[in-house]
């Protein structure tokens, strides 16, 4: 037998740490979290994307009565990002969600289905993509989806 242990930095920064530019984008999350669709579950997330351009690209949560047919924040805006401007790379993506007239303490972890999805955009344009989860008693910050996501499942692994 063997053991393996795999572990994952993650900063912590208090909102007024944060650099311009992250609490720019941020911000945006935060912004989207209320152009979520949520009558379900009344949870409202939002996510913003910088591109390599500089462009931001945001999108929240949309629900439907057939649960599965909605999506999360974090795929709507990087889809779209995808779709109306697929030269350019993703570069980072914030999370925040917004729940009982209040934004989340703790940070919003995506789901895993977005996870899957933001590796396949890192393996897409070849590049980490840096993620930003917003609460309010804290951001967390990681380099790449790989510290959410160990044991990744790639196009890659298909071909070992
Ligand atoms: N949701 C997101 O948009 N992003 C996440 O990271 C977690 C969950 C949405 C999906 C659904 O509309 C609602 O939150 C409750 O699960």
């Amino acid at each position: 037998m063997k053991e393996i242990e795999i572990t994952s930095k993650v900063r912590i920064y208090d909102y007024n740490e944060l650099t311009d530019s992250d609490r720019e984008l941020v911000d945006r999350a935060k912004a989207a979290t209320q152009t979520s669709y949520a009558p379900y579950s009344k949870f409202c997330v939002g996510a913003a994307a910088r591109l390599s351009d500089g462009t931001i690209v945001a999108g929240s949560n949309q629900e439907n009565a057939a649960f599965p047919s909605g999506t999360c924040a974090e795929r709507t805006a990087l889809f779209y990002a995808n779709a109306s401007h697929p030269e350019e790379s993703v570069v980072e993506l914030a999370v925040a969600a917004y729940a009982n007239g209040a934004f989340l303490k703790a940070p919003i972890p995506p789901c895993g289905a977005c996870r899957q999805v933001i590796l396949g955009i890192e393996e897409r344009y070849a590049r980490p993509v840096r993620i930003l989860l917003f609460g309010t008693e804290g951001t967390y910050v990681v380099s790449s989806v790989k510290a959410l996501l160990p044991l990744q499942f790639t196009g890659e692994t298909m071909n070992e």
